[in-house]
């Protein structure tokens, strides 16, 4: 669509924001040896012969004048979990440096840890561009990790993640209404079971049931619960099998009644030296059937799976953040 009217600022920013981004801290320093860093998008690459890369830094940055006269500047692309640097970095003219560990560049540049990526550049040439300054640099080193990349994209931060080459056909012809597989409840109930089941093993050499088990490694969470705790934790998943585990529990030795039931409160349940012994063995278990499926999916899909995993918890069952008060007694 082409529009002759005037450009409205904000739709024009708005409309920019269409385009997703990774997120950058370009750094360098300043004659006087003060360090110089803010936080960028508009980094591109640019040529793979001659290495060439891009950014364009506006006229009002406080650091303007000290960026264009750098010979010198480091482009650091940020990984999922430096959004908070990258926050850090785009506050106008704070000490954006302190507490940080840093190595030291070409020509003295302060470079960050943690990146996805780091480029090491010499200034090639500058453009004014309106009421920015386009660079252009020559890379001369750069090194990176294998780690999911943060994303920018409609003025919010975002995930990045791999398309699945199944998701552009249809798995199978299903008729309209039928369940087909990419019903929500299929994936992850069918997620659900086939992860569980690689768990299952080790809950069968300890003597647990599945319930017994949930229980268990509920009462890791806090030192004393009480069995109404345990039932409102549990509830929609195991309901009034919560007490039975419980009791079997009790009778295994693997927990005890801490307070009994008065009149005004009910008993409260710890783990005893046994019960948590065999808890912390079963949950490393489960952490290394979690660490195997996760490395087959791949860290940075990890991250986002984990990450929409949570947003759908909290739209589907709000109370579930809440649910443990983790920490209290
Ligand atoms: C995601 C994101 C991308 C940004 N991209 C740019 C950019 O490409 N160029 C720019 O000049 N400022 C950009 N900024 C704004 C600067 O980071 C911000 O103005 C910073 O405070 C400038 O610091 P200074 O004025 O202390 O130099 C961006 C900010 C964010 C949050």
């Amino acid at each position: 669509m082409t529009t002759t009217a005037p450009i409205d600022p904000t739709e024009f920013r708005r409309a920019l924001g269409a385009f997703a981004t990774g997120v950058t801290i370009i750094t360098a320093r300043a004659a006087d040896g003060t360090p110089l860093g803010m936080t960028v998008n508009s980094f591109n690459s640019v040529s793979l012969n001659p290495p060439l890369v891009l950014w364009s830094l506006a006229n009002s940055s406080l650091s303007f004048d000290a960026f264009c006269k750098a010979e010198y500047w480091a482009v650091h692309v940020l990984s999922a979990e430096q959004q908070e640097l990258s926050a850090r970095f785009a506050r106008r003219g704070e000490d954006k440096f302190s507490g940080l560990e840093l190595d030291a560049g070409i020509g003295g540049i302060p470079l960050l840890r943690g990146c996805a990526a780091r480029f090491q550049c010499r200034t090639a040439s500058q453009y004014q561009g309106g009421d920015h300054v386009i660079f252009i640099g020559e890379v001369l080193a750069f090194d990176r990790d294998e780690t999911a990349p943060l994303v920018f994209h409609g003025g919010r931060y975002a995930h990045a993640t791999r398309r699945d080459p199944a998701e552009a056909k249809p798995r199978s012809a299903h008729l309209a209404g039928s369940f087909g597989e990419d019903f929500l409840g299929y994936l992850l109930g069918r997620s659900h079971f086939r992860f569980f089941a690689q768990i299952r093993p080790h809950l069968v050499e300890a003597g647990l049931s599945d319930e017994e088990f949930y229980v268990l490694a509920s009462l890791t969470l806090k030192p004393l619960m009480s069995a109404e705790d345990l039932a409102a934790g549990m509830e929609g998943v195991l309901d009034e099998q919560s007490a039975d585990a419980l009791r079997a529990l009790v009778e295994r030795g693997f927990a005890r009644v801490a307070s009994p039931a008065s009149s005004t409160s009910s008993a409260s349940y710890e783990l005893t030296d046994a019960g948590r012994g065999c808890a912390l063995h079963l949950i490393s278990a489960a952490k290394a059937v979690e660490s195997q499926v996760l490395e087959r999916l791949g860290h940075a899909d990890a991250v986002v799976l984990k990450s929409l995993l949570n947003r759908l918890l909290t739209v589907i069952d709000p109370q579930a953040a809440a649910l443990w008060g983790r920490g209290e007694t």
